[in-house]
């Protein structure tokens, strides 16, 4: 394992002295700079997958406990996990790639000067590392058209030109970072799983720790500011719809395609499958309580989370 860079510690400013949100800035820069990684060299990317091994927790997937998946032979649970396993890397890249956008916007409006900044700045670096990573891995085992559908991938571009910045992108940026959080850091100890998917969870999940917390404290600062009425509703059903998408689309229905079966009949099947509601469930544990302690969660938003499977 090879940290991308190692720096010194710097003083502190005086504004990160008394400035809480530079405060937060100064420590996650410092932690960037000590504990980044680079794909290219930490991942060997020519070792070939370990036989009869994992890529994804099996009882995370889309199928466990149907009679579809009984009916599919060990060899072959183990490709499909290998499908999903690249199609929620792949969904992390489209979403990743959309949130360098929205920071990109938050950086333009603020002073480069301060930490906070260039904070920002520094996880749009993280991403990027991330995405050419997610891509790698997507492209070795033939993933890479596990793309979100096409409507979504059409909303991600209008996306694009309107992101609202405010609670919803902060809001939207969690629970794409902390659904997947989940997943990871329990794959990642997972001794049954390949040695390739442990270290890409590893590398992600040391990562996004910082970028949780930047966004978890930029949402409570916003939610203090006095967003009210249709502007709040707004921003709250805005997130419950991007968070309902991402859940929708972490398992592209091609991926039932790798091992013979039909499409459309097992993407229904998973839909409809109560394990894996209850793992969407489990993957919301986290970020959705939180959402609702800030204030983030109307009934019209409520009602989407559980239509989304992401609360009970
Ligand atoms: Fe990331
Ligand atoms: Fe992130």
């Amino acid at each position: 394992m090879t940290a991308l860079q190692a720096v010194p510690d710097v003083e502190p400013t005086e504004a990160s002295r008394v400035n809480p949100r530079e405060k937060t800035a100064r420590r996650l820069l410092g932690s960037s700079a000590k504990n980044s990684y680079s794909p290219d060299l930490d991942i060997d990317w020519d070792a070939e997958p370990v036989e009869g091994m994992w890529h994804m927790q099996p009882e995370r997937m889309s199928l466990y406990g149907t009679a579809l998946w009984e009916s599919l032979t060990q060899e072959q649970r183990v490709e499909l996990s290998k499908h999903e396993v690249i199609s929620v890397a792949r969904v992390g890249l489209w979403f990743e790639i959309l949130l360098m956008g929205m920071l990109a916007s938050h950086a333009y409006n603020q002073d480069p000067a301060s930490e906070h900044t260039q904070y920002a700045l520094t996880e749009i670096g993280d991403e990027t590392r991330h995405s050419v990573m997610f891509a790698r891995w997507a492209d070795k085992y033939g993933g890479v058209a596990y793309k979100p559908h096409p409507v979504v991938h059409h909303l991600g571009k209008v996306f694009r030109l309107v992101a609202p910045t405010g609670p919803s992108m902060w809001a939207a940026t969690l629970v794409a970072e902390e659904l997947l959080d989940r997943l990871q850091r329990e794959g990642m100890a997972d001794e049954r799983m390949q040695p390739m998917s442990r270290m890409v969870s590893r590398i992600h999940v040391i990562e996004e720790a910082r970028h949780v917390r930047f966004a978890r404290e930029e949402l409570v600062r916003e939610m203090e500011k006095s967003h009210r009425g249709p502007v709040l509703w707004f921003h709250q059903v805005f997130a419950a719809a991007a968070a309902a998408i991402i859940a929708e689309s972490i398992i592209s229905p091609k991926v039932y395609e790798s091992v013979g079966l039909d499409p459309k009949q097992a993407h229904r099947t998973a839909r409809r499958n109560p394990e894996f509601q209850e793992t969407k469930r489990w993957m919301g544990e986290k970020i959705v309580p939180f959402l609702d302690e800030v204030g983030m969660i109307n009934p019209v938003a409520r009602f989407i989370y559980r239509r989304a499977h992401l609360m009970s």
